[in-house]
Formats: C-alpha cells, sequence, structure tokens
C-alpha cells in the first residue's frame, strides 16, 4: 500500500476499502485475545480454515480474527455476521457443526448460546447478552470488529479520521484546548486532566518533548490496557500522535509489559503499518508534522508502572521511584518534557476530536467525563472487561452486566483501584462510579479493577492479601514504605492467625496515615486504603478475630477447623479417598474423622459431603469443634433398618 500524503488521499483509501467489502457477505469473527488464545482460539481458527476450504466456502465467508471481546471467561468466542450470532466456549470439533447447520442451514446451535443465569434463556445475539446489552462499548467496542495485525480494518472504520483533522485542521493550542473542555481525566490512577499536564508539557521550556503510553498495568486482576493494544492498537497510537502534535513532541516512547507478548507483537505490526502508510516518521499526511515511536518492554514489576520510576526504566535505569519536586511533564526522561499517559487515555483522544467536547461532555457525570473500561471478576457470574459511561452504580455494574453473585451467596463487598483501592460494603452499591465519588468512600478508581466478594470473604484476610503484595512490590527506597508495609503485614498475619492483641487496629491506623504522609510515591501513600476501608466498614470482624479468636467467614485457616458429624456421617469413604493430605480415618461402616493435626482446612472434605448426607461441618472457631472421635467407631444403625 503506497504513503497517504493527504486527508484527501485518506478519504479515498478508505472508500476503496470500503468498496471491496460486501457488508451483508458472511463473515465469521473469532476473538483471539490471550485469555481466547489459552483456551484454544488458535485451534478453533485451524478448524475453521479446514472445513471452509473442505466445503469450498473459502471465498464466500470471510474469517477474521479479532481483539478481545471482554466476555474472556466464556472463550473462545465466535460471532457470525450480518446476524450476530454468538457462540461460547467453541472448541474445534464444533466448527463443522457451525459450518453446516448456522452459515449453510441457517440455524442456530442452542448448545454454544449463552444461558442468561437469572432467566436461563438461550441468548442468540452478543448484543443481547445482559454482559455486553447494559454497556457502552466506546473505546472497547471496535476490539471484536477489527483484527489487530489490518490496518485497513482500522481504517475502514473511520481509523486516522481524528489525526487527519487534527493535522489539517487545528492548531496545538486547538488540540488542546478541545481535551482540556472534555476534560479527559487520565484512566491509568490519579484521574489527573490530560489537557492541563498536556500543556505543562507544552509550555515547559526546551525543544525536546517526549510523549509516553504507559502500559505497564501491573494491577493483579486488571487487563483492559493490554486488552486494548493487542486489540485495537492503531486507536492508542492514533491518540499518542495527536496529543505529541498539541505538546510538540517528536519522539513518543511506549512501554509495555513484557509479559502482554501479543500486545508487544500486534503494537510492532500496527507501528511498521503505521509508518509505510504515513502515520508516523516524517512529514505525516504532507502537515511538516514529523513523529517516531519507539517501544521500551518493562520488566515486569508494579512500581515501575509509576510515573518517575517508568521514566527511569526508559532511560535504562533500574526502574525505582523518584522525588518529584519538579513534575516530569516538565522534566522527565533524561531532563527532558515528558508527559505521560494511561493506554486507555490515549484511546479516548480520537473520540474526542472527532465529535468535539461537547458530545464528549454529554457522557459521564460532573466531575469524570466519558466511560471507563473496567475489569470486572471474583465472585460474580460474569466476569470480564466492561466499559461503561462514568456514573454507572456499582449495583448496575455487578448486577445487571455481571449477573450478580454466584449460587445464591450475598454480596458482601467490591474492591476498586487495584490493590492500592478500598473495599466498598453493600451499603454503597448505589454509588455512581466515578472519580471522585470512588475516593469520597475511602476507595479510588485506579486503573479500573474491580473484584466482587461474596458472604464467605473474609476482609482481614483480603487486607492482609492486597497489603502482602504492595510489601512484596514496594522498591524499598523509602522507608516510611518499606518497614511500614512490612510491619502492616505482620500484624494482619498475626490477627489472621489469632494471634492479634488489643491496640492493634490502632497501630494500624498510625501506620496507615504514616504512609500517607511520608511515603515516595503513590505505592506507599495509597496502600492505606485496603487497610483503612476494611477497618472503617468491617472493623467488627478485626475485633472478633483479635478478640475471640473466630474468624466470621471462615476463612482464617488458623482460627477455622472442620468436623465430620457421628450422627451423620454414613461411612460413604468419598471424603476418605478425596482428602489430599489423608487426614481422615474411617472405613467402609466405620464412621470417618477429621485428625485436626494434620487438616490442611482445605475444604473439601465439605465440598465432596454428599448433599443428602450433609455430615461436614465448618466451624468458625476451632475451640468449638468437638473432640474427634475414638477411633473404629462403628456407623449407628439408623431407626427403622435392621
Ligand atoms: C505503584 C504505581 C504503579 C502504577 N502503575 C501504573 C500502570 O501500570 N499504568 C498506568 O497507566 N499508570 C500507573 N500508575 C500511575 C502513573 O504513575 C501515572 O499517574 C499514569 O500513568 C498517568 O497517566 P494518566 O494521567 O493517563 O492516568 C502507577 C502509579 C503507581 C504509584
Ligand atoms: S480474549 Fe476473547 S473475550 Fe477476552
Amino acid at each position: 500500500m503506497p504513503r497517504i500524503n493527504s486527508p484527501v488521499e485518506l478519504e479515498r483509501v478508505r472508500e476503496e476499502i470500503l468498496s471491496r467489502r460486501d457488508p451483508n457477505k458472511p463473515r465469521i469473527t473469532l476473538c483471539s485475545g490471550t485469555a481466547c488464545h489459552a483456551t484454544g482460539s488458535g485451534e478453533v481458527y485451524a478448524a475453521f480454515v479446514e472445513e471452509l476450504k473442505k466445503r469450498g466456502l473459502e471465498q464466500k465467508i470471510d474469517l477474521k480474527r479479532t481483539g478481545c471481546h471482554g466476555f474472556c471467561e466464556k472463550g473462545p468466542i465466535v460471532v457470525i455476521y450480518p446476524e450476530e450470532i454468538c457462540y461460547l466456549l467453541v472448541q474445534p470439533n464444533d466448527v463443522p457443526e457451525i459450518i453446516c447447520q448456522t452459515i449453510e442451514g441457517g440455524k442456530i446451535i442452542d448448545r454454544l448460546l449463552y444461558t442468561d443465569p437469572v432467566t436461563d434463556e438461550k441468548i442468540t445475539h452478543e448484543s443481547d447478552i445482559s454482559f455486553y446489552k447494559y454497556q457502552n462499548r466506546l473505546i472497547f467496542g471496535n476490539n471484536m470488529k477489527i483484527d489487530p495485525e489490518n490496518i485497513e480494518d482500522y481504517l475502514a472504520l473511520g481509523g486516522y479520521k481524528a489525526l487527519a483533522k487534527t493535522l489539517s485542521e487545528m492548531t496545538p493550542e486547538q488540540v488542546l484546548e478541545e481535551v482540556k473542555l472534555a476534560d479527559v481525566r487520565g484512566r491509568g490512577g490519579g484521574g489527573f486532566p490530560a489537557g492541563r499536564k498536556w500543556e505543562t508539557s507544552r509550555n515547559a521550556t526546551g525543544d525536546t518533548k517526549y510523549v509516553i503510553v504507559n502500559c505497564d498495568e501491573g494491577d493483579p486482576g486488571a487487563y483492559m490496557d493490554r486488552s486494548l493494544m493487542e486489540g485495537n492498537p492503531h486507536l492508542v497510537l492514533e491518540g499518542l500522535i495527536i496529543g505529541a502534535y498539541a505538546i510538540g513532541a517528536h519522539h513518543g516512547f511506549i512501554y509495555i509489559r513484557q509479559e502482554y507478548p501479543l500486545a508487544v507483537g500486534n503494537l510492532a505490526v500496527a507501528l511498521r503499518q503505521a509508518e509505510e502508510f504515513g502515520f508516523l516518521g516524517k512529514n505525516i499526511l504532507d502537515s511538516g508534522f514529523d513523529f517516531n515511536v519507539e517501544v521500551h518492554r518493562g520488566a515486569g514489576a508494579f512500581v515501575s508502572g509509576e510515573s518517575s520510576a517508568l521514566m527511569t526504566a526508559i532511560e535504562g535505569k533500574v526502574g525505582e521511584p523518584s522525588p518529584k519536586y519538579i513534575r516530569t511533564a516538565v522534566s522527565g526522561i533524561w531532563g527532558k518534557p515528558s508527559n505521560l499517559n494511561n493506554v486507555e487515555t490515549w484511546a479516548n483522544i480520537p473520540f474526542v476530536i472527532n465529535n468535539g467536547a461537547d458530545w464528549y461532555n454529554n457522557i459521564g457525570t460532573e466531575g469524570s467525563k466519558g466511560t471507563k473500561i473496567i475489569s470486572l471478576v471474583g465472585k460474580v457470574n460474569n466476569t470480564g472487561l466492561v466499559e461503561v459511561p462514568m456514573g454507572t452504580t456499582l449495583r448496575d455494574i455487578i448486577y445487571k452486566i455481571g449477573g450478580g453473585i454466584p449460587g445464591g451467596k450475598k454480596f458482601k463487598a467490591v474492591q476498586t483501584g487495584g490493590p492500592s483501592g478500598g473495599c466498598i460494603p453493600e451499603q454503597y452499591l448505589d454509588t455512581p462510579v466515578d472519580f471522585d465519588e470512588l475516593t469520597k468512600l475511602g476507595s479510588m478508581m485506579g486503573s479500573g479493577g474491580m473484584i466482587v466478594m461474596d458472604e464467605d470473604t473474609c476482609m482481614v484476610d483480603i487486607a492482609r492479601y492486597f497489603v502482602s503484595f504492595l510489601a512484596d512490590e514496594s522498591c524499598g527506597k523509602c522507608y516510611p514504605c518499606r518497614e511500614g508495609l512490612r510491619q502492616m503485614v505482620r500484624i494482619l498475619t498475626d490477627i489472621t492467625e489469632g494471634k492479634g492483641k488489643e491496640g492493634d487496629i490502632e497501630l494500624l491506623e498510625d501506620l496507615c496515615n504514616l504512609l500517607k504522609e511520608g511515603s515516595l510515591c503513590a505505592l506507599g501513600t495509597t496502600a492505606a486504603n485496603p487497610i483503612l476501608s476494611t477497618i472503617k466498614y468491617f472493623r467488627d470482624e478485626y475485633e472478633e478475630h483479635i478478640r475471640n479468636h473466630r474468624c466470621p467467614a471462615g476463612v482464617c485457616k488458623s482460627l477455622i477447623a472442620y468436623y465430620i458429624q457421628v450422627e451423620k456421617c454414613r461411612a460413604c469413604m468419598i471424603c476418605f479417598k478425596s482428602c489430599p493430605v489423608e487426614a481422615i480415618s474411617g472405613w467402609l461402616r466405620t464412621i470417618h474423622s477429621i485428625d485436626q493435626t494434620k487438616c490442611t482446612k482445605c475444604g473439601t472434605c465439605l465440598e465432596v459431603c454428599p448433599p443428602l448426607y450433609d455430615a461436614v461441618s465448618k466451624f468458625t472457631k476451632k475451640e468449638e469443634a468437638p473432640c474427634p472421635l475414638a477411633p473404629g467407631t462403628k456407623v449407628p444403625r439408623r431407626k427403622g433398618k435392621k
């Protein structure tokens, strides 16, 4: 494809691509994002290629590999157009049936459809599935339509139109003004207004300036940046080039986690294609504007996603944070003004330029405009990547989109904002999700992680888990964070092991305040959130652990015990055979009993005991479990039996 030299040429190329495409031609799209890849979408693709060839349908049907559709737990996902028939959990041996029944015969295969967990109804069309129905997929929506390795797919959907408009119709100041008016807030954590940061870099002295994409994404459970970069890399790139023009930067970096091989690969292809088409390099679209991009692969440390640490890593040094006496927007990489934004922040920019700030301002809340991609995981029926307008309530996200809590369990809390976020209890389920509302509750938006917890979750143990993660990931450079986090983990571990003392809660609160005040970077200053929010909303659980050595949720292994009830046990041997550590004694007709000194509290016996017998119970305080049986106790004869 020859280089495109002007906005007019870009339109001509787009029309030419569209003229080659028949919107009514049957099209099979297959998700090839990382999750679907892991569950076999590569094999499913190969099966489609073979089957289409076998039936001589290669020319009559388009087969396309796309980016992540968001509903990863149901992958590999296949969507057939123009009808938009959605098949989930597709395996290679389903492929001949899909071609024969659906493509050739026009019949739906019920077995591969989504079953609504609430109504039990089978849903045929992807957009009717409750997981998708209540979303507004502004940024993420094209992921499922685009082959990320084919720039023509992006161009066909209006790709690089915003760049052409920027370079041909707008001055850098006008672009900056539009982004400021749109009030795009950074999606990487702090929610800092992008326009203001851009302006700081633009106004900083010096000719050399940098723009950077933060695709480090170290939050456990979050993968929206990876999926966007993997599935629609040109969208991020287009936003970056527009930002570079507004700021006056001619060189950009994309900092991307090494553990994201598919994203790294698709990005490399996108960069090559963007250069070939003339969207990168010298004199872009004949505007006189030059811009190049370099990819920097991150070594996978959570703290290296922090702005100063990331820039230090790009300089080739250890990715540790430094004090920000001067903002990185003024003095960043090699002391030059460096504007860092998150993947999703950059991806918002083409929409702002194409549709204008007024349009953008109509989506979201007063203080948080646009949409947010959320990684919805944990104890919720539908897990995956969800995009909603800012201001959507937690309840709508968890119940309407997420389909509620599995197994009829009760909702307990939702942790938002990644490991440094806070846990929000049930009484705040109607809170609109935006930057400010979540902060008011002692949590944060962070990068958009959302972990749902049910009644079987111990909130002290959850705080211990997140603080342990942060302690492991602390770079150790500043004392409050390094030592404070270690002490917090020690105290929390003691509490979960029944060794907590009066005064521990207050000590934790003191340490939290110390970290907030004295840490070098936001890893330390936000680390208090999981502790303070759980103390605030679930203080009784802390007290129960400390005073009564009881874990009300029955999670903390040092405090709980499993017990086989003599009167209910039928000596069926199921738990006996399933116990991974051989802690259960007994035999056929000899009642089973758990040796508490061997038991690891894995709960397998409770899971496998037939509901008809219901003989295993869990005690939330181990001292309350009755004494084990004398060895060899026989099954008591049941009434009415000889
Ligand atoms: C410990 C730590 C890790 C971070 N990791 C990321 C990350 O993986 N991705 C990201 O975009 N921002 C991350 N941030 C936030 C960045 O420092 C920075 O605020 C952000 O990239 C700026 O982009 P934005 O304004 O578009 O949000 C992290 C911050 C801290 C303190
Ligand atoms: S990777 Fe296929 S739906 Fe996410």
